[in-house]
């Protein structure tokens, strides 16, 4: 991906090795698994698997410690990006580095740590279900190059913010497509005082993993739920008051921080795609449709693009 958040190109589209991204599907199988084992017996006795993740969680540390000194050294050289850092790490080290700063080298590491598993993930497989969807409706794909060529004009890439701004069937698209297939379906919250949620008393303490699912695809909510309708979204606001019955982002005080980010570098590609390329296939291995796994995020398994230069 284009954007470079930390200032290092992890570059994982053409690496052949493995790289960060990998141990990161590795570390999500793993929180799944422990999400829903019934005892933490990994306190007492390790598994292979388990022996993998402290492998893959030592692998991922080490890469956001070089990330941190990449950054630092860059810095150092150009001390004006202490005042005006280029990137979200440089904004953070610049913090970090503030004469009585109370921020820690640790909390800076896990910072980037959480950015990674919450924002890489769920956007990779939010941009490859969008694409899924949108493939199944050939006049859905026909309005966004209408829409990207309409607005981008007759560059390659967009060239201005302001025009990603301007792609508003393209973002009712987004959503429709996070509405149907949520990258992150399951969102924990843990009641902080004795509460009733729907007749159900809920006592302090309790860990609740909420569906967010379930409610988008009501009828009560969306007329067709299950079917691909972005126009539904392009209704305004006061039409719609069923909205936020569908929350990809999560919803209240821990609301996604990174939900805006998400949204813009996923109609970066989607132009690039669109206005570069024709879609010549998608397909599975096997040919049959695609099917969701969860491993914490919802990816679709074994998608497969081929891509033509337009
Ligand atoms: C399509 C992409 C994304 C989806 C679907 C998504 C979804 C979510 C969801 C459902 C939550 C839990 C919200 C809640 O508890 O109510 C969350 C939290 C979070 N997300 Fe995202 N996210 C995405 C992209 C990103 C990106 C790009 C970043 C940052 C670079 C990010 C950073 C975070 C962080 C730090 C939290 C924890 C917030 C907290 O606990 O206070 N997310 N996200």
């Amino acid at each position: 991906m284009g954007a470079r958040p930390f200032g290092t190109d992890i570059n994982t589209s053409e690496s052949e090795g493995p790289v960060v991204q990998g141990n990161l599907g590795d570390i999500f199988r793993m929180l799944q698994k422990r999400l829903f084992a019934p005892l933490p017996y990994w306190h007492w006795i390790k598994q292979a698997e388990d022996h993998r993740l402290d492998e893959n969680n030592r692998i991922v540390s080490e890469s956001v410690q070089e990330f941190i000194r990449l950054a630092r050294d860059r810095m150092n050289n150009s001390p004006a990006l202490f005042d005006q850092p280029s990137n979200l790490l440089e904004a953070m080290i610049a913090a970090r580095d503030e004469n009585e700063s109370i921020f820690l080298d640790s909390e800076l590491a896990g910072n980037i740590v959480t950015l990674l598993l919450a924002g890489e993930n769920t956007t990779a497989h939010s941009l490859a279900w969008f694409i899924y969807l949108a493939h199944q409706s050939p006049d859905v794909l026909l309005r966004i190059r209408e829409e990207v060529d309409r607005i981008i004009g007759k560059d390659a890439v967009s060239t201005r913010h302001e025009q990603l701004g301007e792609l508003d069937f393209i973002e009712a698209c987004i959503n429709e497509s996070m509405r149907l297939r949520p990258s992150a379906p399951l969102v924990g919250v843990e009641a902080n005082h004795d509460t009733v949620v729907a007749d159900v008393a809920i006592p302090k303490g309790t860990m609740i993993l909420l569906l967010t699912r379930v409610g988008a695809l009501k009828e009560m909510h969306f007329a067709n739920p299950c079917a691909f309708r972005p126009d539904r979204w392009m209704t305004s606001v006061s039409e719609s008051i069923h909205r936020k019955a569908c929350m990809p982002f999560g919803a209240g005080p821990r609301l996604c921080p990174g939900r805006f980010l998400a949204i813009e570098e996923m109609k970066m590609v989607i132009t690039i795609l669109v206005k570069n390329f024709d879609i010549s296939a998608l397909d599975t291995p096997d040919g049959k449709s695609v099917q969701k796994r969860l491993t914490f995020t919802m990816a679709p398994v074994g998608l497969q693009l081929k891509l033509r230069r337009r």
